[in-house]
């Protein structure tokens, strides 16, 4: 595991004293139901040992993106009530269309050590987001310790993920940012060997850091998803239908180049599983085909990495001792696009004594989808942030705590 050169709760002594702990509880809620309480789950550790010290806890997250506004949809109500039940403790609920008012305040300085409440979605103030200065104050004047625990926001230089630093002494991580810092930091420091970068999802404008940063750390990189179209089409292959980023065409070329210099690889698919439409909706049925890209029919566009494709990419993983994963090997929301990101899912459980790490976003769904969550070494709580990271940049949400 990589150092962690930042102060975390156990550094500091909370007792009586008021603890705001930024948490990322951006979380899935269908009609007032979480649906995937995952993130919420991953901040208990830092909760539990912050009551267990004595401090009057003050929660705070955003949810969703209600720019600025009140949104009865986008309440932290529901947060409030799981955490509840998973502390099996009373989390007072700070309901507050303005997030910090008077009454608030007031509530929060009558807690007693040990308590626990939520503000309500950080985002209803517009400041939030704009790292406004006069926000971060107001944050700060009710607290004496800050703690950030939410890794998967770490990315975002807000008010209340980073602004709030510089005004309180006291600004330490939580257990959560901890441990996916120092899972994260240990691929791109000292990874065992060999160490696999798996990358797959549609947009490769999205991914071009992480590419370029992947390379200059892991021993291969394997490409799937619709992001892959690109660089075979860089290679001169035809691709039809398929998903197509002509302004990156060089960059794909000088990826492939690089891979080259640094005697290092990087696998593309060999076939595809293609249909002629898009399905629409996205879950609908249609006729598939598998084609070779030596043979690929230029009607059909590419929704999947094929049989052949899989087969090689197990291979290229047989005895890999860490690997990352982020982005699906194909339009996995749709059944008949789905064996390739099922298969590599597969794959990575049954690699013995390697530590798999799963980047965020859809490829833990995949993982979920092939159950085989609880046999990865670590499944990030971030999309997003988990990106930014491995791209090998700075967070801001980081940056701004007490150095160790
Ligand atoms: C996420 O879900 O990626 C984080 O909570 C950050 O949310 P944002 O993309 O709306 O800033
Ligand atoms: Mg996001």
């Amino acid at each position: 595991m990589s150092k962690f050169n930042v102060k975390t709760i156990d550094d500091i002594n909370v007792k009586s004293k008021t603890v705001l702990v930024r948490c990322d509880f951006n979380v899935p809620i269908v009609n007032d139901n979480i649906t995937d309480d995952t993130r919420i789950k991953a901040t208990i550790p830092t909760i539990k040992k912050l009551i267990k010290d004595g401090g009057k806890i003050v929660l705070c997250s955003h949810l969703g993106k209600p720019k600025g506004i009140f949104d009865r949809k986008l309440s932290l109500a529901p947060v409030a009530k799981r955490l509840s039940t998973l502390l099996k403790k009373d989390v007072i609920f700070l309901n507050d269309p303005q997030v910090l008012s008077e009454t608030v305040k007031n509530l929060i300085y009558n807690m007693e050590d040990g308590q626990v409440a939520l503000l309500e979605n950080l985002r209803f103030r517009p400041e939030e987001e704009k790292n406004d200065d006069s926000f971060s104050k107001e944050l700060a004047s009710f607290c004496d310790v800050y703690v950030n625990d939410a890794f998967g926001t770490a990315h975002r230089a807000h008010s209340s993920t980073e602004g709030v630093a510089k005004y309180v002494k006291t600004s330490v991580a939580g257990y959560l940012l901890e441990k996916e810092v120092s899972v994260l930091g240990m691929l791109l420091e000292k990874p065992e060997r060999p160490f696999v970068g798996i990358l797959g999802g549609a947009k490769i404008n999205d991914k071009l850091k992480i590419i370029d940063n992947l390379l200059d750390h892991c021993d291969k990189l394997i490409i799937g998803g619709g992001m892959a179209y690109t660089f075979l089409k860089a290679q001169g292959y035809e691709i039809g239908n398929s998903l197509l980023d002509e302004t990156k065409i060089d960059f794909c070329l000088k990826m492939l180049d690089k891979a080259k210099r640094l005697k290092k690889k990087i696998i593309l698919p060999v076939d595809t599983v293609a249909s002629l439409d898009f399905p629409n909706p996205i879950d609908s049925k249609v006729h598939v085909q598998t084609f070779n890209f030596e043979n690929f029919n230029k009607n059909y566009m590419g929704l999947d990495i094929g049989r052949e494709s899989i087969k090689l990419f197990m291979k290229e993983l047989d005895g890999a001792k860490c690997v990352i994963w982020n982005g699906p090997m194909g339009l996995f929301e749709n059944p008949s696009f789905r064996l390739g990101s099922y298969c590599i899912a597969r794959k990575l459980s049954e690699l013995k004594g390697a530590k798999t790490i799963i980047g965020g976003g859809d490829s833990v769904s995949a993982v979920a989808m092939a159950k085989v969550t609880d046999k990865m070494f670590h499944i990030s709580t971030g999309g997003g942030a988990t990106l930014t990271f491995l791209e090998g940049t700075e967070l801001p949400g980081i940056k701004c705590l007490n150095k160790k």
